[in-house]
């Protein structure tokens, strides 16, 4: 199996998007990965989280939520390697071999620092060179297909053109070209119609339940169209979102039921919490306890440690070749350290 690796900023609680973008699929490699073969990688992506969260106790926290969250979802730690990126420094020190032939123009084109800098966020210098981070994170792992929902494309077509100019400028093959791969489900839209996202106010947290789940779903924005109106199902944002959780025969009833008429926004909106219970009630439990318990805080620990134990040799092994690569082979030593 090719090498998979994704990971996933511990920058708020993980949503809905997160989950049909990104983390469903994770789960499922993770269930054929071999531990040996390290052909499954995932990771919190702490050091770019900073560039968000600058608060020691929250970005702690959500750290933990993160790694609460995939376990919950049973990613399965016995075959894939889930770990902190923080925990891997070799990342950083690749990252700025990676900057020195990256040109500005390449970071300048970046859509996702383009809309967060229109959303207010601080154009700090860790943001506008996070892709040279995110391309480190990818190459130093030798990955090579990476599953992202389709806002971090971009992002990928980057990294390759990192690889070509990194090994195009030292005259070799020192670090693979990965590939992206999208979910079914791409692009979750939020409950305004825009992309989900933690940072804009619009997303649906995966193991919100009871009253709080209910307010979630019901700032689902609706026109005043009564139920008894026949509806485009592709033009109702409700509908796009039950619809991620609907297999082809219930997909195929509900817009029916829409295009003839007698569908209202309440009716969409209980579907969608029905449909949260059912698929995410047991791992609510699982998460609550993950989180609030000693022991589980200790489980996380352990897992997200062990990870970082098998991934790390992978990154040395790809630093050291870069550094000699770029004529610094003085640095081999320190893989001992
Ligand atoms: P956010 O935009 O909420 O901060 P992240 O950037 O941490 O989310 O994304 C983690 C993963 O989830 C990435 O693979 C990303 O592509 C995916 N993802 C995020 N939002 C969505 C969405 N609305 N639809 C599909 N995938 C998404
Ligand atoms: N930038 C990604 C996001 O915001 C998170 C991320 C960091 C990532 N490094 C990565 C994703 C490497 C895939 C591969 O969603």
């Amino acid at each position: 199996m090719p090498r998979v690796l994704s990971g996933i900023q511990p920058s708020g609680l993980p949503h809905l998007g997160n989950y049909f973008g990104a983390i469903q699929q994770h789960v499922e490699i993770s269930r054929q990965a071999s531990r040996e073969k390290k052909d499954a990688l995932y990771f919190i992506a702490d050091l770019h989280a900073l560039t968000s969260t600058q608060n020691k106790a929250v970005l702690e926290e959500n750290v933990r939520a993160v790694a609460a969250t995939y376990i919950a979802l049973d990613l399965d730690v016995s075959r894939a390697v889930f770990f902190r990126q923080s925990d891997i420094p070799e990342v950083t020190e690749l990252t700025w071999l990676l900057s020195s032939v990256t040109g500005m123009g390449l970071l300048e084109r970046a859509h996702s620092y383009k809309d967060k800098t229109a959303r207010g966020m601080t154009a700090s210098v860790g943001l506008f060179t996070y892709p040279i981070l995110m391309t480190s994170d990818i190459v130093i792992y030798d990955a090579d297909v990476v599953p992202v929902g389709q806002d971090q494309v971009q992002h990928i077509e980057m990294a390759q053109d990192m690889v070509t100019h990194f090994n195009t400028a030292f005259s070799g093959t020192f670090l693979k070209r990965p590939e992206w791969k999208l979910s079914p489900t791409p692009k979750v839209p939020g409950t305004d119609g825009a992309k989900m996202s933690k940072s804009y106010g619009n997303a649906i947290w995966i193991f919100e339940e009871g009253k709080a789940l209910k307010k979630s779903v019901n700032a689902i924005v609706t026109d005043s169209r009564p139920p008894e109106e026949p509806k485009d199902p592709d033009g109702v944002n409700a509908f796009k979102i039950l619809e991620l959780f609907l297999d082809d025969t219930e997909k195929a009833s509900w817009r029916d039921r829409l295009l003839k008429g007698g569908v209202g926004y309440g009716d969409l909106k209980g579907g969608i919490i029905a449909k949260i219970d059912s698929v995410f009630g047991e791992a609510r439990a699982r998460y609550r306890e993950l989180m609030t318990t000693e022991k589980g805080k200790a489980e996380l620990e352990d897992v997200l440690q062990l990870g970082a134990s098998l991934a790390r040799p992978l990154a040395q092994e790809t630093l050291v070749r870069c550094y000699d690569a770029v004529g610094m082979p003085n640095t081999r030593s320190r893989l001992s350290r």
